[in-house]
């Protein structure tokens, strides 16, 4: 269901802003630099987009009613599939470089087995300006997403301060999707898209996640989860839950969102709301902490449980390739022969523990 958008002459007035919008982006980006600054402000619920004088003075007029909302309103209704579901990601500066994260990501769905198509439904959700002037040369839906005071543009390294502020950022602004009326899977880029996982999905689910490891039964609670791929519905009970578990930042103060989520997984309140949570098999929706032990069942692949970039675009160009290799198989032989993937390689818990990281930690 979607709901909530603007009468037809001022959604002609938002396409007229937002192209406006687009030139002043390539402008900025060409004339000044991708580093022009330009000015945010967050609010509570949306981020309201300042674009200042320079770009709208006098020939448009009342430049304050281009906000980021409308804006985002325009790029979620262009993205949607029939039944209002989009699949989001978000995108730094470090991944955005080309050959980085998001090429390969790019990669799997052209790759994939029935993921091509999907693409035309993927938003990537950028938190800085080259991210975002990457997207655009890249990708069809893009939206930029910025915090005020907050930079996010290099690589965030697990569990600092910046990495934990973007995080709960992306719960907040999953929870304003959801409240647009949209569904959407969200992905993190590093999960490589084999295959259409909307033919394994649950129905009648408000949330399904993915798991670090998969205990082998779909409604059990102690399941490890990993925020880093998720379907989720719009409805009540959902945007109940993300309000819950953004707040509950406060009560687990210097926990990313996937710990609280394990916290808050117990608490009463979701049985009260109602909220239906189911946990995706590793064997479809794998990754890196626990692979899925056969390349005929994959949807998904997470390179999780793996720190650093060089070591994670070291293991998941591998996996782009054990890919390629089982897509050159003949169909029998892919039938008969049980394969899986020649990973974790630089993805190691060696590497892991030479970051001092604590080795249940994944990312
Ligand atoms: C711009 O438009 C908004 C809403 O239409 C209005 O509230 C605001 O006063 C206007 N600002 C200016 C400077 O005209
Ligand atoms: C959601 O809640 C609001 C107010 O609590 C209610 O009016 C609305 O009907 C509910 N929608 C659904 C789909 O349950
Ligand atoms: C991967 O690991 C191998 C062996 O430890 C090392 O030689 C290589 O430099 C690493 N590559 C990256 C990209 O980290």
């Amino acid at each position: 269901m979607l709901g909530g958008y603007p009468p037809f002459s001022s959604r002609r007035n938002i396409h007229f802003f937002f192209s406006l919008f687009l030139l002043a982006s390539l402008y900025c980006l060409v004339l000044l630099g991708v580093g022009g600054r330009l000015n945010f402000s967050s609010g509570r619920s949306s981020v309201s987009w300042n674009p200042g004088a320079i770009f709208f003075s006098s020939p448009v007029g009342n430049s304050s009613q281009v906000s980021e909302r409308y804006k985002l309103d325009n790029v979620l209704r262009d993205a949607a599939m029939k039944d209002g579901t989009v699949i989001l990601t978000t995108l730094n500066e470090a991944w955005a470089a080309p050959g980085s994260v998001i090429d390969l990501f790019l990669e799997s769905f052209r790759i994939g087995d029935g993921t091509h198509r999907l693409l035309k439904h993927l938003v990537i959700v950028a938190l800085d300006m080259k991210a975002f002037s990457r997207c655009i040369s890249a990708h069809t839906h893009c939206f930029l997403l910025t915090t005020e005071g907050v930079d996010f543009s290099s690589e965030a390294y697990f569990m600092t301060s910046d990495y934990l502020k973007m995080m709960w950022r992306r719960i907040d602004f999953l929870r304003s999707v959801l409240e647009m009326g949209y569904n959407f899977v969200f992905t993190d880029a590093d999960v490589m898209w084999f295959r259409d996982p909307f033919t394994q999905f649950f129905v009648d689910t408000d949330l399904q996640i993915a798991c670090d490891n998969f205990l082998g039964d779909s409604e059990d609670i102690d399941n490890k989860p990993n925020g880093g791929f998720n379907y989720v519905r719009s409805n009540n009970r959902s945007i109940q839950f993300y309000k819950f578990w953004y707040s509950s930042r406060e009560t687990f103060p210097g926990y990313h969102d996937q710990d609280v989520f394990n916290f808050i997984k117990y608490n009463p309140f979701i049985t009260e709301i109602d909220l239906k949570i189911r946990f995706l098999d590793t064997q479809y929706f794998g990754g890196l902490c626990e692979p899925s032990k056969d390349l005929n069942r994959v949807c998904t692949m997470h390179v999780n449980c793996c720190f650093g970039l060089k070591s994670k675009l070291h293991d998941l160009r591998i996996i782009l390739q054990d890919w390629k290799f089982y897509l050159s198989m003949p169909t029998t032989l892919k039938r008969s022969l049980i394969m899986s993937w020649s990973v974790p390689q630089n993805c190691s818990l060696d590497s892991l523990s030479q970051y001092g990281v604590p080795l249940n930690s994944t990312q």
